[in-house]
């Protein structure tokens, strides 16, 4: 069963008793689980190294979530089994845009009297920044997070994730084809809008960091610089700012209009709760296996990060909503932000920056829950497996 929400599943993994590391010849005898932080040869593996004939065969404890110097191309034997569970688990869910009837948008949108300038303006702002906040967390994945992530299994989801960051994009041009609207408009928004613009710049930064072709981890310094941007994107990207969209867009299936895009947006979401949940996983991992960079220090970074990001979304809600719309308000989106800041604090193991925060949107926790979307699953020539019941609490 899936929960979106559900407890970091790092703390499950048995600490191993520390072994002699099994590596390449060609590897040298650098201690993989003391490395020094002033060798230049840092870092880990990358799984493109030459292939060492007779070497060991890798035990589960040579594997680590970084800095891993055992081959990278052997999955088995699992060492991080919630990796590859979220790995079944996302392919179990597996969906394609086109499969979502599109019909009833269409002729919705066509009717001059069926939205406000408002709620047009919403929907296309909203398109607006997904259409490329996918692929910002898609290059994210492929250019930066990938080859620092030195362990099989979790970049076996690393994979899973970044297609199905393609999927989102290619839903969102879906929609902003099948409503007809301006692409250029849409697809450039995060260049012309300040409220788009801006998240998309607050996240940039920490991608650059790690796209450094001569970056590698390995040091204080660099393993925080890797968790820096993998909470960037994955708490911070996936976990807050998609959030503000997501409301006001399911707003619209909740009062049965749009409901193609509507529906597009309930797959995407339960998606990226994986998506988010996955990065949880490893930023917990990460912290088990090297506490020492889990500073004091860098917890009111990380704590400052998460703030920072709670007021860049609060004021795109209150770009996209200068007034009243769907039921929902500027203000509303204050406590809702507050609320999944808190959550996000604590799932990382930080203290929460907005005691008392409640959900305004308990809804929002039905709409993670596809089992009731009968209509999509029963149309589809091939049966997938319908994704399990996701709580939000
Ligand atoms: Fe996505
Ligand atoms: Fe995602």
């Amino acid at each position: 069963m899936l929960d979106w929400n559900d407890e970091p599943q790092t703390q499950t993994v048995k600490p191993s008793a520390p072994q002699a590391p099994q590596m390449p010849p060609s590897m040298g005898t650098q201690d993989v689980d003391h490395p020094d932080p002033n060798a230049i040869d840092h870092g880990g593996a990358t799984g493109v190294e030459d292939v060492a004939m007779g070497a060991s065969r890798i035990q589960v404890d040579d594997k680590k979530i970084i800095n891993c110097k055992a081959d990278l191309n052997q999955l088995v034997p699992f060492k991080y089994k919630w990796a590859w569970e979220k790995y079944l688990d996302g392919c179990a869910n597996h969906w394609m845009p086109q499969e979502i009837s599109m019909s009833a948008d269409i002729g919705q949108w066509q009717d001059p009297n069926a939205f406000t300038d408002d709620e047009r303006a919403i929907v296309k702002r909203s398109l607006g920044f997904f259409a490329s906040a996918d692929s910002l967390v898609a290059n994210n994945l492929v250019l930066a997070v990938y080859r620092h992530i030195t362990n099989p299994e979790c970049r076996q989801y690393l994979l899973r994730q970044a297609f199905e960051e393609a999927v989102h994009t290619h839903a969102y041009q879906y929609c902003v084809e099948s409503l007809g609207l301006d692409e250029a408009e849409v697809f450039n928004m995060y260049r012309e809008i300040p409220a788009v613009h801006d998240k998309a710049a607050w996240a940039l930064p920490f991608t650059q960091s790690l796209a450094d072709p001569n970056f590698k981890t390995g040091t204080v310094e660099d393993d925080q610089r890797l968790l820096r941007d993998m909470i960037a994107f994955y708490v911070v990207f996936e976990g807050i700012f998609f959030y503000v969209g997501f409301v006001q867009l399911l707003s619209f299936g909740r009062q049965n209009r749009l409901t193609g895009t509507s529906e597009q947006i309930q797959y995407i979401m339960r998606d990226e709760s994986m998506h988010m949940n996955f990065g949880i996983d490893v930023i917990n991992q990460i912290k088990i296996e090297n506490p020492h960079v889990w500073t004091e220090e860098f917890k009111e970074e990380a704590r400052d990060m998460i703030r920072e990001a709670t007021e860049l979304e609060i004021r795109y809600a209150h770009d996209t909503m200068p007034r009243g719309v769907l039921g929902l308000n500027a203000s509303m989106f204050i406590d809702y932000l507050h609320f999944i800041a808190n959550r996000r604090c604590a799932q990382i193991g930080l203290a929460e920056l907005f005691p008392g925060a409640t959900n305004p949107f308990p809804w929002m926790s039905e709409m993670m829950d596809l089992k009731k979307e009968k209509n999509f699953f029963e149309t589809r020539v091939i049966e997938y497996q319908a994704g399990g019941t996701l709580s939000w609490d």
